[in-house]
């Protein structure tokens, strides 16, 4: 994992923002997150940092890496994805490099595809970076408050193997559960800049542009009005969540002939503590079977479940042949679940 130096506080949030740190922590239990280096980190930086000590603790080196997924929904540029930006970076040579666009969901959607490529034997390194820098694009003002209190940045990385042990005894992925409903897509979005024209919401359409061509991108209408920020319908979002987590961790424990008594660890996506811990109520898991660390880094999306896993493998709260499991959910509306034996 890597996040970035800079650690803002709540209360320094309350200096830009008609807002507050009771509000904040009652409300998300989130005390402090991390903010990219401005004209420093960008979402490709922190993930090759992470990226170069989840290879050196796997023990592969560049000519080694054989695929690279990247997860974002903050990348460096609208085009081309980070994956290739990435490559460049660590110095990896011509291999195949794939952007995942699943926002929260995108670590469990990026491991479920590196997985599918490990178990048919058509790569043998894959690269998974996710990484996010929402603070250069967040609305600070006291209208933006709702989301931009939640967010931070960070990245987070695995290498993914093969393994000879036979399948029964060995240690991995045991399975992957991936959904999506797009019926209410625009509840968690970000669609300003975009090339949608107002096309699925009139309120939305640009006036019509003083040239033939072109033109509805990016309108100076839109950043008059402001409307270039992530929109979130919060308490939507929130009961959506709390019905999907349990369902797809559910959902992975039984394909498996598992229970929720037999997770080690549940690290489920840092969307919201108060969402984590529905989900650990709802299944019935005791404190120390879930990993939270929101309080530290606020919201990562993509990056949220790589870090928590670092931290807690690195803090010894997983240790060999336990069951950890993984979920997510968020805008799409998407969400997934992964089961690994460590
Ligand atoms: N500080 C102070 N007041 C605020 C803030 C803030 N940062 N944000 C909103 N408010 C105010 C609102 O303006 C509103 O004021 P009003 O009553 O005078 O109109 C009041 O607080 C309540 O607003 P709600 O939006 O109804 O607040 P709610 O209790 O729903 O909490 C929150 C908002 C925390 C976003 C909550 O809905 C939530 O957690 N939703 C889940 C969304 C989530 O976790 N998203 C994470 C990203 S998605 C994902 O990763 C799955």
């Amino acid at each position: 994992m890597y996040v970035p130096e800079n650690v803002v506080s709540n209360n320094d949030l309350a200096q830009v923002m008609d807002t507050s740190d009771e509000w904040i922590r009652e409300r998300t239990g989130i005390e402090e997150r991390r903010y990219a280096t401005r004209f420093e980190d960008t979402t490709t930086t922190m993930a090759v940092e992470a990226a170069s000590i989840a290879m050196k603790r796997a023990g592969v080196k560049a000519n080694d890496i054989d695929f690279i997924i990247f997860a974002t929904l903050s990348p460096d540029y609208y085009f081309p994805g980070c994956g290739v930006l990435a490559q460049r970076a660590l110095g990896i040579t011509e291999i195949g490099a794939l952007d995942i666009r699943n926002q929260c969901s995108g670590f469990i959607y990026a491991l479920s595809v590196a997985d599918q490529f490990i178990k048919t034997g058509m790569y043998k390194n894959i690269l998974l970076m996710a990484s996010e820098t929402h603070s250069y694009g967040l609305d600070f003002s006291t209208r933006g408050r709702n989301v931009s209190v939640i967010f931070g940045d960070g990245a987070g990385a695995v290498v993914l193997q093969p393994m000879d042990a036979p399948a029964a005894a060995s240690p991995g992925i045991l399975s992957t559960h991936l959904h999506s409903d797009g019926r209410e897509a625009e509840i968690l979005s970000m669609i300003n800049p975009g090339f949608h024209a107002g096309k699925f919401a009139s309120e939305k359409k640009p006036a019509q542009p003083d040239q033939p061509f072109g033109g509805l991108f990016i309108t100076r209408e839109l950043i008059e009005k402001d409307d270039i920020y992530p929109y979130m319908d919060g308490q939507a979002v929130f009961k959506k969540a709390i019905l999907k987590f349990p369902e797809v961790i559910m959902e992975a424990l039984t394909a498996n002939g598992l229970q929720p008594s037999d997770i080690n660890l549940l690290i489920p996506h840092q969307a919201n503590l108060r969402i984590s811990q529905m989900v650990q109520h709802k299944l019935k898991l005791r404190d120390d079977q879930v990993y939270n660390n929101i309080q530290k880094y606020g919201n990562t999306t993509a990056a949220s479940i790589p870090i928590a896993l670092c931290e807690a493998w690195e803090s010894g709260k997983i240790k060999d042949n336990d069951l950890v499991c993984l979920a997510a959910f968020g805008s799409g509306f998407t969400w997934g679940s992964a089961l690994l034996r460590w």
